[in-house]
Parts: C-alpha cells; sequence; structure tokens
C-alpha cells in the first residue's frame, strides 16, 4: 500500500476554491461545533488550543468567548490564519502527530481532523495528554454512507472519493460511528456523543460543500477508472438540484474529559 501524504500536500491550500470551500464548510459547520462549545460552558480565561484551525472560524469563536490571549491555534498550513494571528491568538504552524505539546489546556477542540490522520489513536492519546485535569477534548468527524444515497450516481461518486481519501491521506470515513469509544481508549472520563444527519438538500450549503469536496478528488477518483467525466458532472448537477434529497452525510461530536 503506497504512503499516505500530509494534508497540505494533498490539497493545494494557495487555491482560490480551496480556501472558499473551507468557507463554505465554516458556514455550514459552526453553528454544530458552537453549540458543542455551549455543552462544555466554554467561557472567559478557559486556555484553549484548536487543532487543524484551518482558516480559524473556531479559534476565533474560542478567543471571542476565552480571550484571544487564551487560544492557541494550530495547523501544518497556517497560511490561511493570518488574520488570527493579527488578533492576538497565538498561531503554530504545527503537526499533532509528530510535535511537541503546544501548551496544556482547559479545552482542546479539533474539526475534520481526526479523521483524516493516519494514525488516529496516536491523535488521541497526544491530545489528551496536552489537558489539564479535568479540561475537555472535543472532537468532531464527518461521515457519509455512500450505500444509502437516493442517487445512484452520488452514491458511487461519493464512495469512490471515500476510496481516494483513504489511500492519500489514510481518512477513515467510518471513524466518526465508533465515537465516543476511542476517546474513552485515550483515557478521558465522561465521554459521550451527539450526532446530526441534516438533509442534504440539492444546492444548499451543505450540498455545495459534498459537491465542491468531491471536485477536490475527481482528477484522482477517474484516474481510478471506476467513474467517467460525465458520472461525475451528473454527480455534481444533481448536488445542484432542488429536487434531490439525501441523508448520508453524519456529523458527530464526542467530548470527554482528563481525570
Ligand atoms: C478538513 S480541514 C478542516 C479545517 C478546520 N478544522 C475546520 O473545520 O474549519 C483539515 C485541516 O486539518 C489540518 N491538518 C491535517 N493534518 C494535520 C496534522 N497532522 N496536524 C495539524 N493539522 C493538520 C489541515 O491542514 C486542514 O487545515
Amino acid at each position: 500500500m503506497p504512503e499516505t501524504v500530509l494534508w497540505p500536500e494533498f490539497v493545494d491550500t494557495t487555491d482560490r476554491a480551496e480556501h472558499e470551500r473551507l468557507a463554505l464548510l465554516e458556514s455550514v459547520f459552526d453553528p454544530f461545533s458552537r453549540a458543542g462549545l455551549d455543552r462544555l460552558g466554554v467561557g472567559a480565561g478557559w486556555r484553549c488550543l484548536e487543532v487543524g484551525a484551518g482558516r480559524g472560524s473556531i479559534a476565533f469563536e474560542l478567543a471571542r468567548r476565552a480571550g484571544a490571549a487564551n487560544v492557541t491555534a494550530t495547523d501544518l498550513s497556517t497560511r490561511l490564519l493570518g488574520p488570527l494571528a493579527e488578533s492576538g491568538v497565538q498561531v503554530l504552524r504545527h503537526d499533532v502527530l509528530r510535535d511537541a505539546a503546544p501548551g496544556e489546556f482547559d479545552l482542546i477542540h479539533c474539526r475534520f481532523v481526526v479523521d483524516h490522520l493516519p494514525d488516529r489513536r496516536r491523535a488521541l492519546e497526544r491530545m489528551a495528554g496536552w489537558l489539564r485535569p479535568g479540561g475537555w477534548l472535543l472532537v468532531e468527524a464527518g461521515s457519509t454512507a455512500p450505500a444509502l444515497s437516493s442517487s445512484p450516481v452520488v452514491g458511487r461518486a461519493m464512495a469512490a472519493a471515500n476510496a481516494v481519501l483513504a489511500r492519500r491521506l489514510g481518512t477513515d470515513p467510518a471513524w466518526a460511528r465508533s465515537l465516543p469509544l476511542p476517546l474513552e481508549a485515550a483515557g478521558l472520563a465522561g465521554c459521550t456523543a451527539h450526532a446530526e444527519a441534516p438533509p442534504v438538500r440539492g444546492g444548499s450549503p451543505l450540498a455545495r460543500w459534498l459537491r465542491d469536496t468531491l471536485r477536490l478528488v475527481d482528477d484522482a477518483v477517474l484516474a481510478d477508472g471506476d467513474l467517467t467525466r460525465a458520472d461525475l458532472d451528473r454527480a455534481a448537477a444533481t448536488y445542484d438540484d432542488p429536487s434531490f434529497i439525501d441523508y448520508t452525510w453524519l456529523t458527530v461530536a464526542a467530548w470527554g474529559r482528563r481525570p
């Protein structure tokens, strides 16, 4: 099996389309993440770490709640995090799997990061070790269910994209469905989870984000040979069609605290 690559080798973070895809991701999923922070009562003075911060919307939210001086945001690529650094948040180019502890925290949050890592267990154990006693780890992950799609071509495209992500990055699209058990295995206590399977309505922001995520891998999908360009175009058009409805996207949040 070929070696996996790191995210910035897989995705061109300088690309305008990727910037827009991340902005769309934030607009779709920030309410879900903010509800998770509300649940834990994240507020003034909490020392917070955002791992794999992307464009930084949740790190901004943590700064709003806890104070910018209490927030650290990491990513393999900090290219999109300039405005966050200017706001007073500490921004670090940092690999969650390899680099030294970036501090000690009352809250560590990450969204759509651990599910894409080749060694998820190591990532969770490391983050659990960066918590203060009583500190929380809040992990969010996504999962698709291609076999359940209401559109055969969307289902096939989704399955093909999952295969590319698994091979190139080490992504496990089913990992979210095992939460919160991996947090317990990492030694955390009081672990629980919450999941939402929102309607994927053609033309909605969620459908457009799924369409753009498919585009991210379409060259690799074509190279695999299971789908044609016409198939991928039909899948993209389906995501834009308001008469399309699907329930194949699941977002899971899981949290637990250091004893
Ligand atoms: C799907 S994006 C999600 C971005 C952001 N968490 C959000 O939800 O808006 C995954 C992010 O994780 C980062 N990432 C991937 N592997 C990482 C690693 N080993 N250490 C730190 N960050 C990583 C990527 O660079 C990318 O910004």
